[in-house]
Formats: C-alpha cells, sequence, structure tokens
C-alpha cells in the first residue's frame, strides 16, 4: 500500500457543503474518507451522498454500542449506504458484533466491520474510574481477540498498542489507528497519540487523520507530507 491509500481523512465538519468541499480537495492525496458522528447525527444520508461526487470510499465512524437487534439493523442501514468500513464498539459484546455482522450481510455488502477496542482519549485514569481492568493495552488487546472472534474484519486502536496486537493477532486484522500527531503537535482531546511512521512501521493498516489535516493551513501539503512520512 503506498502512504496515500493508508491515510483516512476525518471529515468531522458540521454540515454536508463543508464535507464535499474537505473530500473534494483531499481527493487524490488520502485514500479513504470518513463520516463520524458529528456530520452522520446532523444530516444521515445526505452527508454519505455529498461526498459520493467524490470516488473514494467512505468509512461510517457510527461506534455502534446498543443491543443486537438494534445494531444488526443499523449495520443493514449502513450497508445500504455503501460505507465500505462500519466501527461498531467492541464492549458491546460478542452478540452484539455478531448481530452487526449479520446486518452487514456477513460480507457480501462489501462492507467491512471495525471493533473500536479503547478510544484514544482515555488514559489509565479513565480505564480505572470507568472500571475496565488492566492497562489501555491489556483492555485493547482483550476486546481485540473477543470482536475478532465475533467475526470482525479488524479493530480500532490508539499508536500505543497497534505493534503489541499485529505481534498477537498475527497480518491478517485490519489494525485502523486515530490518535495520529506529527512529534511536538498538538494532542487536543487525544490521549494515547503517535506519529503516523510509528503507527504503519509497527503495523497499522489505516491511520485515521482529522484534525492534523483539516486545521493545517494547507491540507493537501499536510496530506502529501504524511504520505511520504510512511513510506520512508
Ligand atoms: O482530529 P483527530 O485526528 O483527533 O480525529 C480523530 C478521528 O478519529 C475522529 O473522527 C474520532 O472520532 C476518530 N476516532 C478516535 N478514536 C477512536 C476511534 C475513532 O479518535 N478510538
Amino acid at each position: 500500500m503506498t502512504g496515500r491509500e493508508r491515510i483516512v481523512a476525518a471529515l468531522d465538519v458540521p454540515d454536508p457543503a463543508a464535507a464535499a468541499a474537505l473530500a473534494r480537495k483531499l481527493d487524490g492525496h488520502v485514500g479513504m474518507l470518513k463520516i463520524g458522528l458529528e456530520l452522520f447525527v446532523a444530516h444521515g444520508r445526505a452527508a454519505v451522498d455529498a461526498v459520493k461526487s467524490v470516488s473514494l470510499p467512505v468509512f461510517l465512524d457510527l461506534k455502534l454500542h446498543d443491543i443486537p437487534n438494534t445494531v444488526e439493523a443499523a449495520a443493514r442501514g449502513a450497508a445500504g449506504l455503501g460505507a465500505a468500513l462500519l466501527t461498531v464498539h467492541a464492549s458491546g459484546g460478542a452478540a452484539m458484533i455478531r448481530a452487526a455482522r449479520r446486518g452487514l450481510g456477513a460480507g457480501a455488502s462489501g462492507t467491512r466491520l471495525l471493533a473500536v477496542t479503547v478510544l484514544t482519549s482515555l488514559a489509565q485514569d479513565d480505564l480505572d474510574a470507568v472500571g475496565i481492568s488492566g492497562s489501555p493495552a491489556d483492555a485493547a488487546l482483550r476486546l481485540a481477540r473477543l470482536a475478532l472472534h465475533a467475526g470482525a474484519d479488524g479493530v480500532v486502536c490508539s499508536p500505543a498498542e497497534v505493534g503489541l496486537l499485529r505481534r498477537e493477532l498475527g497480518p491478517g486484522p485490519l489494525l485502523v489507528v486515530p490518535g495520529i500527531r506529527p512529534t511536538g503537535a498538538a494532542t487536543h482531546d487525544q490521549q494515547r497519540t503517535g506519529s503516523a511512521r510509528d503507527a504503519v512501521h509497527a503495523g497499522a493498516s489505516l491511520v485515521v487523520v482529522g484534525r492534523p489535516l483539516r486545521e493545517a493551513a494547507d491540507p493537501v501539503a499536510a496530506a502529501d507530507a504524511l504520505a511520504r512520512e510512511m513510506e520512508t
């Protein structure tokens, strides 16, 4: 894979017009577009339709976490929107992940299922406070094994544990890594961050990049620099 193909641009913008403008700007410089909760909750299908003129795969980052019946129906809807990737929370449990898989049509729709392990915005004290045992790496590995066993195609994890997950889980699963920050850059609300180059060298399949692209003076130059960084 080229560096460009590994970049997932997070379109965390308020409306479909802004998403379409950013998608057009980044077309040819990233490999995938991610629509998350900000855009999807407010605009639903219109958000997905707005970026269809750009022929890049769309990742629907809805982080579903509900009872299996509800998640199965929601996953069916996501497959119907033509998403290439859909996220659920691994902590929703094995039955919920199997239901999401059924909703996507056992792969027939072409939508791949990703399970979020431990959000990159959480640190050890947050896990302790919500009663998740072990370190973020322990929890990420435990949740990743559960999710893959239940039928997920891959998991979302932070730069800090992608190396461990790749070593333990082998070459098969998709490992998708947000929390990407150039060394020394602002981390915002993210806690477990790292560089794109380190994430890819540790085994990341794709890196998710939001603010470092969106807030760059020149998002295209920022994407090209990231792509080059991952190829060195
Ligand atoms: O702006 P920034 O690069 O921090 O954006 C990261 C993106 O990745 C956001 O769209 C966020 O919702 C998403 N994400 C994340 N942590 C996860 C899963 C997804 O930051 N564990």
